[in-house]
């Protein structure tokens, strides 16, 4: 007998349909931020309804803001840089790892004291990464046990420094966003040089709410400027783009399956993203991209993915900050390709929700694919037959759609434990499943 939080898959005949991808949890975060922090009422349309997007509007709130539902829009209406106060109560960030960050530089530049804290999972997650960066601008912030984990403490200051440049030493947008924030609430100029470059959401939406940015040309790494101004932000009309990282379940799902042809609607392809399609098509995966547009400074497009037959590949470098949350799904794509998959420079992933690369190892060996984990990354050999597998997701949304998508390969039945984790991201996720991959509910 299943209990509740439990998912049975099998194998559908096929996967066919079409899946509106729902908003971008990274620029749902940011509109609903940004928005608060300008002056006037900026319309967001197709936001994200999601765990992690409701601790942030919930900080959000004990923040001051004014954030309604006006039919399926959010209203977020926003007094500018003195509008926020200071919250009651500690704020909750739950799971969110980019509402801790990005609301601690925020906070960390404004006039008032005030506690982050979250979950099990988000307390044992590096905050010295945004800490030490915040700390040389200035910002008075210092985790309440001294062991660089939330809960955070920030306090007011005046010792924000205009023009510094700030090394983040790890491509993380969540730090280098952490830092401009910090700097624009505070009202000074800071450059971020990262070592790559990372997802650049924040760039992008403050830029259309008037911030100003450049870009010096670096030998190694990438470099932006925030300029200093007086100027308040002001609000805009955002429509969110769908998220590439909740369409990249589907997008292997139906690369990996015999008979798939598969359409995902509304994508967002950022460049700072789209690092899944570029491995995917690397390792000879069918993905066509059609009726590209721009929707409010990001680009848009929807994606037809067919079956296909793949190779092993090589992934490292640039590509690891563009396809950082899918990588767990990469693994499992070299479980099906010919030869080996290397995943390097992404060790990143030790610090995510859980230690990704650890968990992503103990599901897909389960599943009975050769993988083995490295500090960095995986090698997988491909080609093996899998088994059906018992699979916890460990409460981290993205490993019960990694294990629902191997789950789909296999004849036998599986099981995915803690299944209502993808509530995080994607609410809609196992409805979806069952609509395309033939409704195995409990
Ligand atoms: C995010 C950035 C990434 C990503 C996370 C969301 C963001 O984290 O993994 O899911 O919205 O800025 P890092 O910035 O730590 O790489």
């Amino acid at each position: 007998m299943l209990n509740q939080d439990e998912r049975v898959i099998a194998a559908p005949s096929e996967i066919r349909g079409t899946i509106v991808i729902p908003g971008d949890k990274s620029i749902s975060h940011r509109s609903l931020m940004f928005g608060s922090l300008a002056l006037g009422t900026s319309r967001i349309t197709g936001i994200l309804e999601s765990d992690d997007i409701s601790s942030t509007i919930s900080c959000l709130r004990l923040l001051g803001a004014d954030i309604r539902m006006d039919g399926e829009d959010v209203l977020v209406t926003g007094k500018g840089l003195g509008g926020l106060v200071e919250p009651s109560i500690p704020l909750d960030c739950g799971n969110s790892g980019t509402t801790a960050r990005l609301l601690s530089g925020i906070i960390a530049g404004l006039p008032f004291s005030s506690i982050l804290t979250g979950d099990d999972s988000l307390r044992s997650r590096p905050m010295a990464r945004i800490i030490d960066p915040l700390t040389r601008l200035g910002a008075s912030i210092k985790s309440a046990s001294g062991d660089n984990l939330l809960p955070l403490s920030v306090s007011p200051t005046s010792d924000i420094q205009d023009n510094l440049v700030i090394e983040t030493g790890v491509a993380s947008a969540q730090v280098k966003s952490a830092i401009l924030l910090c700097a624009l609430s505070a009202g000074v100029g800071v450059m971020v040089k990262e070592p790559l470059l990372s997802r650049d959401h924040t760039e992008r939406l403050l830029t259309a709410m008037g911030a100003e940015f450049v870009y010096p040309t670096e030998l190694s790494g990438h470099s932006v400027k925030l300029l200093r101004t007086e100027n308040e932000l002001q609000a805009v009309d955002i429509v969110v783009p769908g998220d590439i990282s909740t369409a990249a379940p589907w997008i292997v799902a139906a690369t990996l399956h015999e008979d798939a042809e598969l359409l995902l609607e509304g994508v967002g392809i950022n460049k700072t993203r789209t690092g899944i399609l570029d491995i995917m098509e690397m390792m000879g995966a069918d993905i066509t991209i059609i009726s590209e547009k721009n929707m409010g400074g990001e680009p848009v497009a929807d994606l037809m993915i067919k079956s296909a037959d793949l190779k092993g590949v090589i992934v490292e470098g640039e590509l690891i900050p563009r396809s950082i949350d899918e990588l767990t799904l990469v693994a499992l794509a070299g479980s099906r390709a010919s030869g080996k998959t290397l995943i390097r420079d992404a060790g990143e992933l030790r610090k995510k929700e859980t230690d990704r690369i650890g968990r992503t190892v103990d599901i897909l060996r389960g599943f009975g694919v050769d993988i083995v984990g490295t500090d960095d990354g995986f090698v997988i050999t491909g080609g093996g037959k899998l088994r059906p597998s018992v699979s916890d997701s460990y409460g981290d949304h993205r490993l019960a759609m990694l294990a629902a998508v191997a789950g789909i390969l296999v004849e036998e039945q599986s099981c995915v434990t803690n299944a209502s984790a993808v509530n995080i991201s994607y609410p809609a996720f196992w409805s979806e499943f069952d609509r395309i991959c033939g409704g195995n509910t409990i």
